[in-house]
């Protein structure tokens, strides 16, 4: 087989043409025994994307599973290791699967690929993980280190001095013959972890192809750079739109797609062409770079039992209750807002969308608009307890009446 390619066919059947022994990582993403069939159309509606999920028993796809695993093994340098995506539905039973297969010793870790979602309104807890199982062909597989920084709450001039057990189990720290502490090893920080918060690509993600259940590139990256150097060789058995081939491509290393859906494989080799990998800007600057409301901002829309919204001019937040059927939202007018400015702001994000109550918080005193023309609005305003506070101060020093 031709590496940094992609194969058309059944993967049981592809992987027996790939040498023993010659394959550094498997990145395995089956279907998840959803029994239904998957399918997506692309942006501009030009092609629909699908493949089936449904199997008529749970044996007939572990059977599947089975197959594949034996082939993976077959094909795996001893240093090398396989990576099983899979889901809540069935990621019992394969777990099993794999320790049948690659024997329990082989373990190394159940990664959980974590990610905000949208709440749906079934019951029950929402679900916003995927579970990822490492699986090593020996003890002596390739692993590559990487740490990752401290918690903020870590107190890391206590986590660099030598600790020791007493006679009756309490750590304390170690202290030489003048008494003095002992400071440890080195520390490069906190080895990456088995929990891994990636963000899901989103229906607008320049990435996204239109594939159904495609992965997010981000996601690939960890994968192959934990367990392979530049130059090996990673083989995805069942790559869809080929995530796993332009993430190994964009970091230099060998690959081979195989899919079974013709149409898979020619969008893989396209993608392949013009490779296409979103940044995450959550991953880069951190969750709290989307936090952008002052605490000022916070306190007036928790008062009034509204969630914020960030990075949006027009709307500050909505009330967490509907009024007749519709959500209210809430605009607090800015520091260097006119009354005007604010209403326009809020008018504008709402345009195209039909409320029944919009409101804006006033926070500032205001004498008269300075408008050529009346702004038409049917705007709320609500005067901010502080604003409130503030003119009932100046009534007091200013009398009213003469
Ligand atoms: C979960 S999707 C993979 C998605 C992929 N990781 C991506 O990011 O686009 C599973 C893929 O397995 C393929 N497939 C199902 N059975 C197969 C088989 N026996 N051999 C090869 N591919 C198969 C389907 O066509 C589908 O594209």
């Amino acid at each position: 087989m031709e590496l940094n390619k992609i194969y058309e066919g059944n993967c049981i059947k592809r992987l027996t043409e790939l040498d023993s022994n010659s394959v550094d990582l498997i990145y395995f993403d089956p279907p998840f025994f959803t029994q239904k069939k998957h399918s997506l159309v692309t942006r501009d509606e030009s092609k629909k994307y699908e493949f089936s999920d449904s199997w008529e028993s749970l044996d007939d796809y572990l059977g599947l599973i089975e197959s594949c695993l034996i082939e993976c093994k077959r094909v795996l340098k001893s240093s090398g290791s396989v990576f099983l995506h899979c889901d809540k539905v069935a990621s019992h039973y394969i777990r099993v699967t794999l320790d049948k297969v690659f024997g329990m010793k082989n373990f190394r870790s159940e990664i959980i690929w974590s990610y905000k979602r949208w709440s749906n309104s079934k019951k029950g807890l929402l679900n916003s993980h995927q579970n990822i199982y490492f699986y090593s062909k020996s003890k002596d597989f390739k692993f590559n280190q990487y740490y990752t920084d401290y918690a903020p709450t870590t107190n890391i001039d206590q986590i660099l001095q030598d600790r020791k057990r007493t006679n009756n189990g309490k750590s304390v720290y170690k202290t030489d013959e003048n008494g003095k502490i002992v400071l440890g090893k080195e520390k490069k920080g906190v080895p990456l972890s088995d929990t891994w918060e990636i963000p899901y690509l989103n229906p607008k993600a320049k990435e996204r192809v239109g594939y159904p259940t495609q992965k997010p590139v981000l996601l690939l990256k960890e994968i192959i750079k934990i367990v392979t150097d530049k130059g090996d060789l990673v083989v995805d058995p069942f790559c869809g739109s080929g995530t796993t081939c332009v993430a190994a491509k964009s970091m230099e290393r060998n690959f081979i797609g195989i899919d079974a859906s013709k149409d898979a494989v020619e969008l893989a080799k396209r993608r392949l062409e013009e490779m296409i990998i979103t940044n995450s800007t959550l991953l880069k600057k951190g969750a709290k770079s989307y936090l952008e409301k002052t605490d000022y901002e916070l306190a007036i829309l928790k008062s009034i039992d509204a969630l914020p919204v960030q990075r949006n001019s027009g709307i500050d937040g909505f009330l967490k209750n509907h009024f007749k059927e519709k959500p209210v939202p809430i605009k607090i007018q800015g520091k260097n807002e006119t009354l005007d400015d604010a209403i326009e702001k809020l008018e504008k994000s709402c345009q195209g969308k039909e409320y029944n109550l919009k409101i804006v918080i006033q926070t500032k005193k205001e004498t008269k608009s300075n408008r050529l023309f009346e702004l038409i609005s049917d705007v709320e305003i609500i005067k901010s307890d502080k604003l409130k506070i503030e003119e009932l101060k100046t009534r007091g020093t200013v009398p009213n009446k003469v």
